[in-house]
């Protein structure tokens, strides 16, 4: 027993000196990580084996180990030697980002956000590192002249497992590269050109008016008035319109049901994305996980088959890929499927997710408050007589630009 205590003080200093090396340099999952943490092991075998059995040296290694690690990223964290530690907010989220996360995961994260601020003011310390900020007119400061990269949620929020090396190919809203951004996002830009979007909104009357049809047809089978599901309607409705819009076609979620459970597993994958944004560190394990990682894999899988496919078969009718393709080439050499692979979850998740929500509430808020509603009817009938002109013509919209 006489290395006992040079064994635990070593155990201590280096949990110590773990923790100084994390705080500069982000610790990411790989093999050196399992080697910084093999190293209390091997330590107190060395010094102590002949005096304990090897589980006990197990258990005296890491429980000192971590305890000492922890207890010393909480001091620091709630200390005044932490950068941020003139920001006012809770404790836990001061301590881990694993407050967040739970938080995050009762889809409360936005009341929680706005009850922070009533509390605290503009300025909230959200977590160890991070910050909420609500007063505009600080935005230049925080941005400064050259803009600011987006932050490392974003690496939490991939939903596709990519090399270091391809980290130029993420796609516009996760990229972290501010020049990729710049190309991306003007290519982006002229695909919702007047032009373009002219394109897609052919492609979106023609589905508006299916859904219609779809949802009158049950109301007359069953004598003029029906119960259905709206948001599980819509959910069909904007993903069947996105696999048009981006994809050429293909999806038909309203006519034949989603019996691949494309809509489940893109609501998990996103569900999940949200977590790991509080902790990127763990978006890959999540995404390899057995049975946990399954929807988001299924969602990435399909993502990729469905790039696959729009980049073999040209569609007949101008998509967003056929713009984005256009616009990007005259910037970049980049191939045509990278582009597209690297887009198509953003694509999918764009164009059927958000707008389902939205439609979803809308439809949700003026259900339940007839006054707006009426009113609303009262404006739309006015502009679009009945008898003249579709209200699912843009063109013929008294504030449509064209
Ligand atoms: C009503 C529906 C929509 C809502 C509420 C919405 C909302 C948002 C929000 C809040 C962001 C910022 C996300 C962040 O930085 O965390 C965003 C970014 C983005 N959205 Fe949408 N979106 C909608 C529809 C669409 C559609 C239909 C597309 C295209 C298919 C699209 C493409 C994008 C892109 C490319 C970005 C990234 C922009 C960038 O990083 O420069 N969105 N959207």
């Amino acid at each position: 027993m006489k290395y006992l205590a040079s064994a635990l003080l070593l155990d201590v200093l280096y949990a110590l000196a773990v923790h100084r090396r994390f705080n500069q340099h982000e610790p990411s999952l790989s093999w050196s990580l399992l080697l910084v943490l093999m190293v209390p092991l091997l330590l107190t075998w060395v010094l102590i084996n002949h005096a304990l059995s090897f589980p006990m040296v197990f258990l005296t290694a890491y429980v000192l180990f971590f305890t000492t690690l922890f207890t010393s990223i909480v001091a620091y964290r709630l200390s005044s030697f932490h950068p941020l530690a003139k920001y006012p907010g809770p404790i836990m989220c001061k301590i881990s980002q694993l407050w967040a996360v739970l938080v995050y995961s009762r889809g409360k994260g936005h009341y929680y956000r706005k009850m922070l601020h009533d509390r605290y003011g503009p300025i909230v310390r959200i977590g160890p590192n991070e910050l909420s900020v609500t007063e505009k007119d600080m935005l230049p400061y925080i941005l400064g002249s050259q803009g600011m990269p987006k932050g490392p949620l974003f690496e939490g929020r991939r939903m596709t497992s990519v090399s270091d090396k391809d980290t130029e190919h993420f796609n516009l809203i996760v990229t972290r590269n501010m020049q990729r951004h710049a190309v991306l996002r003007k290519a982006w830009n002229r695909a919702f050109a007047d032009a373009p979007l002219r394109d897609y909104e052919d492609l979106m009357l023609a589905r508006a008016r299916q859904l219609i049809n779809a949802l009158k047809t049950i109301c007359e089978k069953q004598g003029g008035v029906a119960g259905v599901d709206v948001a599980s309607w819509i959910g069909h409705f904007t993903f069947d319109f996105m696999g048009d819009m981006a994809f050429g076609g293909g999806f038909e979620l309203m006519r034949d049901g989603d019996s691949e459970r494309l809509l489940p597993n893109m609501a998990m994958s996103l569900y999940y994305a949200c977590l790991c944004q509080a902790v990127p560190w763990f978006s890959p394990v999540l995404r390899n996980l057995p049975y946990i990682g399954e929807p988001i894999r299924a969602f990435g899988s399909f993502a990729f088959q469905q790039a696959k496919i729009r980049h073999d078969q040209e569609p007949d009718k101008k998509d967003l890929f056929y713009h984005l393709i256009a616009a990007y080439h005259a910037d970049s050499e980049e191939s045509p499927f990278t582009l597209i692979l690297s887009n198509s979850i953003l694509a999918i998740v764009a164009g059927a997710d958000t707008t389902a929500t939205v439609l979803r509430n809308t439809i949700f808020y003026l259900l339940t408050n007839p006054a707006y509603y009426a009113r609303l009817r009262e404006e739309v009938d006015a502009a679009f007589p009945p008898t003249e002109t579709s209200a699912l013509d843009t063109k013929s919209c008294p504030v449509s630009p064209s």
